[in-house]
């Protein structure tokens, strides 16, 4: 666990700014204007780093080393059984109780070409860390480009095998943070199946089920609140709206169109990319207005959606899910972008 509150801010000429905590690598705020040039704040949160880290821990963090849920915490790999810490009810979630986003990271400005200005954060995971197998390394460049993209790209290596699912959890609101729910946003996936959830696992259960004639059908744009007020029990097995895994088309391991949120008032919009094979969509469903958070307004249920690419949930225990496992001698990679228009 780290105190540190040092922030780190990325800027590029459209004056739209990225700003991170070391601690976490927590993406703090993302200033990016609307149809009127006017900037605002378009991740929830807090106010100030002191204040972030008395909150919500996973608030625009890096999780791992598994992001998402593996159920019971067990994994098999080459016949040896892993029993991980079960943080989440029966499930181990975002790689337990002292994940990456509660790790201090450390950070170094780089110079990269495509990027108007960029930072690498680097964490060194001890082999047994959260009882994970293997040392893991684990280097991660925040970047953003004049096109007003902000990129993560993610790398790790390993000395023994290891599972591994790195992703980033930022809530988005496109009317700026604090100004109501994300009902009124209108989402499109790029996905026809999602992987349902499993009422006893508390996570899903290996199906994977078409959205057609469902109520996440996001095929076509839709408002998020057509989604979330609807009646149905995937809904309440996430908690009271979305926290589904959407398995992305044609996926194939090349940076594809994942998902696009729009909010009309504003006229803002986020395209999330990725070479990932799902994008798990959660509308923020355990807030409850009961925490303040920026401009001392509540986090209140569905105040923001966070989108965050990555492999499925539990996939080290499902043959049919992507793999997993990182060996030594390979190179884990995932880069999503978040792009603002
Ligand atoms: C999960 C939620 C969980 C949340 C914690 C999300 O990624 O899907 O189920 O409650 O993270 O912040």
């Amino acid at each position: 666990m780290s105190n540190s509150t040092e922030v780190f801010t990325l800027k590029n000429k459209n004056n739209v700014e990225v700003s991170f905590m070391a601690n976490g690598g927590r993406i703090v705020s993302i200033k990016v204007p609307d149809k009127k040039g006017e900037i605002a704040d378009v991740v929830i949160g807090y106010d100030t780093p002191e204040e972030a880290l008395k909150g919500d821990s996973y608030f625009g963090a890096l999780c791992g080393r598994y992001a998402n849920r593996i159920v019971g915490g067990k994994f098999t790999i080459d016949g040896v059984e892993y029993q991980l810490d079960t943080n989440n009810g029966n499930n181990h979630l975002h790689g337990g109780f002292e994940g990456f986003n509660v790790r201090e990271w450390k950070v170094e400005p780089v110079v990269i070409d495509k990027y108007a200005q960029a930072y690498k954060l680097l964490l060194v995971s001890p082999d047994g860390d959260q009882k994970y197998p293997g040392e893991l390394t684990v280097e991660v460049v925040y970047g953003l480009t004049d096109d007003n993209e902000f990129v993560i790209d993610y790398k790790a290596e390993t000395t023994k095998p290891t599972v591994i699912n790195l992703t980033s959890h930022p809530y988005f609101n496109l009317k700026g943070a604090g100004n109501g729910t994300v009902e009124d946003h209108e989402l499109q996936i790029n996905a026809s199946k999602y992987t349902p959830i499993d009422e006893a696992l508390g996570t899903v259960s290996g199906e994977i089920a078409e959205v057609k004639d469902t109520l996440f059908d996001f095929t076509s744009a839709k408002k998020i609140g057509d989604a979330v007020n609807g009646d149905w029990e995937q809904l309440e097995y996430g908690g009271g709206g979305l926290d589904h895994n959407f398995v992305i088309d044609d996926y194939d391991g090349t940076v594809k169109l994942a998902a696009t949120l729009f909010e009309p008032a504003s006229g803002r919009k986020l395209e999330v990319y990725t070479d990932q094979p799902g994008v798990q969509v959660y509308t923020g469903n355990h807030f409850d207005g009961s925490e303040k958070g920026k401009h001392g307004c509540p986090i209140e249920k569905w105040g923001g959606v966070a989108l965050e690419t990555q492999i499925f949930p539990d996939s080290p225990n499902h043959d049919h899910f992507p793999d997993a496992v990182l060996r030594p001698g390979e190179t884990y990679k995932h880069l999503c972008v978040y792009k603002f228009d």
